[in-house]
């Protein structure tokens, strides 16, 4: 193999036509090359068979980039170097190695080529073929999460959908990867729901409104079918199809989709629910409804989280703001750039670049001829008649941060927007997912800037949608599952000159708080009060559980040997101190990062962990008011195969409501769940010992977290005997005293008869007894 490396060329050419304000600067970008001798055989080169070209740049990699046309081209820098045209292994065997769609999963690359799946590892540098899908797969979607690592928005990047677009929704074969594209598992579409007729437009994860969306296609219209309550029993509004559409999940989660094909351009900002045509406007005050009515023919589109862009046959530049409210595209200079590989991409917020690769006749690297466009100093240009921007500051330290808001608690954020001076643009707030996320905005004219300006403080307040106690049970989502929404401030129909001036988002996870812990007050240990010593327990301290007492497999039979067990000290100090004979619940407690919130008074269950079933409670299901027959340990570990401790907010039901299913048929049964309503309590077996609780929050409106902790009790009072030693000897003594009275007044009228000499030598040795066992009594006391 002959390997050439050449130094590093980059040349730069201004191109600008005479006359005409220039939209960029083109230059090459040729770097160092690598020339092979024919190792790669053609079979192998990847290549699009579509007209049109698209370039997918990984919305939190910035430097990552994948472009798609008659070649493909995988990019770690950005295209600022030369490239060879990407290939599979032959080892893959993929046969024609055409590609229909590819996505960027974190850090994998996905392409389908040949109807099938493959992945390539970006940082391992290996290709795999995805395992799993049992059926030919033209697409796959999924979508990245770039607000932080928090696990629920890296976790985004994991699930991947894979389908064959048109097939008929009744007979599509759908597909989901819990892992980046490497396996997938079959998924049915609309579980539950009647499978409306149709063709599949595609499967899509639409986290900012927490549904997953099917695009529906039927005689030449669209429209969206959601996965979950309140949208799964209506359908997105439709709209025109005529043919297919390429689908864009705009980067960000707020929920901006864009459609395009060669003669339509259409964007959505809510998940689908409504999806409009984008307008064109090709000469300041020249706007047509649509791209086709424009009669311009889309080459490329290119979206980052706030902008948009359209290249088009006709060799000219589009520019939008995807901003709420604001639905057109204004064209930009004319210069030649166009070209049949030419692609676009946003490589920051304002930058456009139009990148061609071009071959070189002597090397398998192709160059790259890239088009600079500043948006900003663009749509300066006075011919083309754009509005000032009228607001000078827009800023939130909340902006691309991620937050979490648990079951009744709330978040306050605050955004500053200063206008130009003599203008009063609307600053305004938006939630992605209205059913779950509830919004109140205060606008405050707070003080004044330096020049003049008023300044307004946004105090932004958010909740669960149900918690602002005015919300239509049809219109939130299911309280008991967590979702997600972003929070948008942005002003109302901006100038599309406000390039710089970006809204402000934040993700919103309505769901766990991971900082929240339970843990059980101990008010008296068995330590401090001398029953267990400290340091025993510390030393590998073990006790035995008598066979009698516990049940491995939790169903409360006889176990048939004694049980040694190990006491965790580490994890759970002293136990408690209580007495067996008092009726007992456990004071649970909430803390955050450390610190105290609340007294619990959600329901909770309990379970000793090593099977102990020496307790038992003071309600029965009768006396707790039940409805419904209640769980119990034993139910919900038939259901729970093999998990003795999943009793959680996700299967519990209360059987304070009426369930059809569970009648309340043995109304005699213990009732085990603590807290809430009743006032249950455990009461204890006459036994003396430690029991290791497992304690779980099963209400499912206290928190979204599964709040569990472990901790020990010891039980005392029981054994030896419920009284103690000083009330025996108090029983001795009185006893002693009343028989020698007797014996005073007896032993004198008998002590000359045959009787009387017996019963004293009797008394003497009854005397001598006595005193050995109670100075035995008085030793041990
Ligand atoms: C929508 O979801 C709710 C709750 O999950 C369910 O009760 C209802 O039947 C579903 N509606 C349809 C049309 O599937
Ligand atoms: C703790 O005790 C158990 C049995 O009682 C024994 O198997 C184990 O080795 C002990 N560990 C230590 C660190 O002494
Ligand atoms: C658990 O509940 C079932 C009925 O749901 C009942 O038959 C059983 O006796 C209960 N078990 C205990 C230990 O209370």
């Amino acid at each position: 193999m002959l390997l050439l490396m050449l130094v590093a060329i980059a040349s730069l050419g201004l191109c600008s036509r005479a006359g005409a304000q220039p939209l960029c600067r083109v230059r090459t970008v040729r770097t160092g090359k690598a020339l092979k001798d024919g190792h790669q055989t053609p079979r192998n080169v990847l290549y699009s068979s579509s007209v049109t070209t698209r370039l997918i740049k990984h919305p939190c990699k910035k430097n990552l980039a994948l472009f798609l046309g008659r070649q493909l081209f995988f990019t770690a820098e950005n295209f600022e170097g030369s490239l060879s045209p990407l290939s599979i292994p032959p080892s893959m065997q993929v046969g024609k190695p055409e590609v229909t769609s590819a996505h960027f999963a974190d850090l994998s690359l996905l392409l389908v080529v040949n109807k099938k799946v493959y992945v390539y590892n970006i940082k391992k540098r290996i290709w795999t073929a995805s395992t799993g899908i049992k059926h030919p797969v033209s697409h796959i979607s999924g979508d990245n999460c770039c607000y932080g690592m928090h696990f629920i928005c890296s976790d985004m990047s994991k699930y991947v959908f894979a389908y064959s677009h048109g097939d008929k929704i009744s007979e599509a074969n759908v597909y989901f990867s819990y892992n980046w594209g490497y396996t997938f598992v079959k998924y049915r579409i609309l579980q539950g729901q009647a499978l409306p007729v149709g063709s599949l437009g595609g499967v899509f994860n639409l986290y900012s409104l927490s549904q997953i969306g099917v695009l529906l296609i039927n005689q030449q219209k669209a429209k969206f079918k959601y996965s979950d309550y309140p949208l799964n029993h209506s359908f997105g509004l439709p709209f025109d199809y005529n043919s297919t559409l390429d689908v864009i999940i705009a980067p960000g989660q707020k929920g901006i989709l864009i459609f395009w094909s060669e003669k339509s351009l259409l964007v959505s900002r809510n998940s689908g629910q409504l999806v409009f045509p984008v307008q064109v406007q090709e000469k300041p005050a020249t706007l047509y409804p649509s791209v086709f009515d424009a009669g311009i023919t889309i080459h490329a589109v290119a979206a980052n989280e706030n902008e948009l862009a359209v290249l088009t046959r006709e060799d000219n530049v589009y520019y939008g703001s995807l901003g709420i409210l604001t639905n057109f595209i204004v064209k930009l200079p004319h210069q030649n750039i166009w070209s049949q590989q030419a692609a676009m991409m946003f490589s920051a917020l304002g930058i456009l670049e139009i990148v061609t690769p071009i071959p070189d006749s002597e090397f398998p690297a192709f160059d790259f001829l890239k088009c600079l466009v500043n948006i900003q100093a663009v749509l300066m240009d006075p011919q083309l008649k754009v509005d000032v921007c009228k607001v000078e500051v827009l800023e939130g330290d909340f902006d691309n941060k991620m937050y979490t808001i648990d079951m009744n608690s709330k978040l306050e954020l605050t955004a500053v927007m200063i206008p130009r001076p003599g203008t009063s643009p609307v600053p305004l707030a938006m939630v992605s997912n209205p059913h779950s996320l509830g919004l109140n905005v205060f606008n405050q004219e707070v003080d004044y800037t330096y020049d003049g300006n008023t300044k307004h403080r946004l105090k932004i307040s958010l909740k669960q949608q149900q918690l602002w106690g005015r919300a239509d049970p049809n219109f939130t989502s299911s309280i008991k599952k967590p979702t997600m929404s972003t929070i948008t401030v942005d002003i109302a129909n901006k100038e599309i000159s406000c390039v710089d001036l970006q809204p402000l988002t934040a993700l919103i996870s309505i769901g766990c708080d991971l900082k929240k812990k339970i843990v059980v007050q101990k008010e008296i240990s068995a330590c401090y009060k001398g029953y267990l010593d400290p340091v025993a327990l510390q030393d590998n301290y073990s006790y035995v559980i008598e066979k009698e007492a516990y049940d491995r497999s939790f169903r409360g039979q006889r176990a048939t040997k004694d049980l040694l067990v190990h006491y965790p000290y580490e994890k759970l100090g002293c136990p408690l101190l209580i007495h067996y004979d008092r009726p007992w619940k456990p004071v649970v407690e909430l803390w955050r990062e450390g610190k105290f919130q609340e007294v619990v008074n959600a329901e909770y269950v309990m379970l000793e962990v090593n099977g102990l079933f020496t307790y038992t409670y003071s309600l029965t299901a009768d006396s707790a008011m039940c409805n419904s027959q209640p769980q119990n340990w034993t139910t919900i570990r038939g259901k729970a195969r093999g998990r003795p401790f999943a009793w959680d907010r996700e299967n519990y039901m209360s059987c304070h409501q009426y369930i059809k299913d569970s009648p309340l048929r043995w109304p005699n049964v213990p009732y085990q769940i603590m807290g809430g309503p009743t006032d249950n309590k455990i009461i204890f077996d006459q036994r003396n010992g430690i029991y290791v609780f497992l304690i779980s929050i099963v209400d499912p409106y206290y928190s979204y977290c599964h709040l569990t902790t472990i901790f020990s009790v010891y039980v005392y009072g029981a054994f030896p005997l419920p009284f103690s030693w000083p009330e025996i000897t108090i029983f001795l003594l009185m006893s002693s005293i009343l028989l020698s009275v007797w014996l005073a007044y007896m032993i004198p009228k008998q002590l000359h008869t045959e009787e009387g000499r017996r019963l004293r030598g009797y008394w003497v040795s009854l005397r001598n007894r006595c005193r050995r066992s109670c100075e035995y009594f008085q030793c041990r006391h």
